[in-house]
């Protein structure tokens, strides 16, 4: 089956990247949101990544000005999901709530053509779940891209045990096609690089607190001692606090492991409403947002 429309969930960060990487890749894309103003504040940052981009000269990744309209001509916005009924690829990025999740993907499964994929973008939740929620677990697989979606060259492909061979190498093209790198995984809880990760990201906290450092000299330790484009600290506030700490959750309930479990300055931060830079303030203070100040806890 070729795919040519594209469905996607949810205009959040994650869903409104993956709509924009899919129209520059020359699919029509329609991105299904519970209200139109999350419609316009995910627009608005495809407009501005693509303003972003063709600024950029196309032998460093940029595009052309004409690339950049054809693609914004390829996005369309909707609140009803019959218009999403003749895509041949849908891809879920809403709220990781799995009940949620499993909901949605129930209703769309009796609207949407019967060989269209279905796909989730989720970073923890157990992808044979939501599958086994429609019926149709053959065509149903995991796309787990990365933040910011317009940058982050990977794509996770994620193979449940009810995964036909045929869907896992249609979507492994999808991902080229789009731009990135694909890995093929399986559906065990993190993928790969969330299994890897988030431990590293715990053990950065639990040396915080154990005084290993300070905040800042931890970042600048990992950043510049290892090459990383980024510290632990700054890396948990961009992915966001309330993120990390619910796979910890999902993480830890798969595998009952310390690793995974999330440290105590963690939960007070999340129970503070402190998210990181969504929120303007995590391990950083982002009242002014070209400087970030380190706190102290
Ligand atoms: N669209 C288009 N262009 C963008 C952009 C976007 N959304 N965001 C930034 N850019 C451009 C900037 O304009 C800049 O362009 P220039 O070089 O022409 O000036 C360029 O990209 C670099 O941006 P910055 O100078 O602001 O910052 P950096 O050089 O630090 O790069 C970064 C930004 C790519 C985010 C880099 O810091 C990085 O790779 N960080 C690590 C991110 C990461 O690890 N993400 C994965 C998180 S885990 C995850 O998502 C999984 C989940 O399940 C938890």
């Amino acid at each position: 089956m070729a795919i040519k429309k594209v469905g996607v969930l949810g205009c959040g960060l994650m869903g409104s990247g993956i709509a924009q990487v899919s129209a520059m890749a020359g699919y029509d894309v329609i991105v299904l949101e519970a209200d139109q103003k999350f419609i316009d504040k995910g627009f608005a940052g495809i407009e501005k990544s693509l303003a972003k981009l063709a600024e950029k000269p196309v032998e460093k990744g940029g595009i052309t000005a004409e690339q950049k309209d054809a693609a914004r001509a390829r996005l369309k916005g909707t609140l009803n999901n019959k218009d999403l009924a003749d895509c041949d690829l849908i891809i879920e990025a809403i709220i990781e709530n799995p009940e949620i999740k499993k909901k949605t993907f129930a209703e769309l499964d009796a609207i949407v053509k019967k060989d269209a994929i279905f796909a989730t973008n989720t970073s923890s939740i157990c992808v044979t779940e939501l599958a086994a929620a429609t019926k149709r677990p053959d065509r149903f697989i995991g796309l787990h891209f990365f933040n910011p979606v317009p940058l982050m060259k990977l794509v996770e492909v994620v193979k449940t045990i009810a995964t036909a061979d045929s869907v896992m190498d249609e979507a492994y093209e999808f991902g080229k096609k789009v731009g990135k790198v694909p890995v093929r995984t399986s559906d065990k809880t993190g993928f790969i690089v969330n299994r890897l990760l988030v431990p590293y990201l715990l053990d950065a906290i639990r040396a915080y607190e154990e005084g290993a450092g300070s905040i800042p000299d931890i970042d600048n330790a990992m950043k510049l001692g290892c090459g990383y484009p980024m510290g632990p600290f700054t890396l948990l506030d961009f992915v966001g606090l309330d993120t990390t700490y619910y796979i910890t959750h999902v993480m830890f309930d798969e595998f009952k492991e310390r690793r995974f479990a999330s440290p105590a300055l963690l939960r007070r931060l999340v129970l503070a409403g402190w998210f990181g830079r969504k929120t303007g303030k995590g391990f950083y203070d982002y009242s002014d947002p070209a400087n970030p100040r380190a706190m102290e806890f």
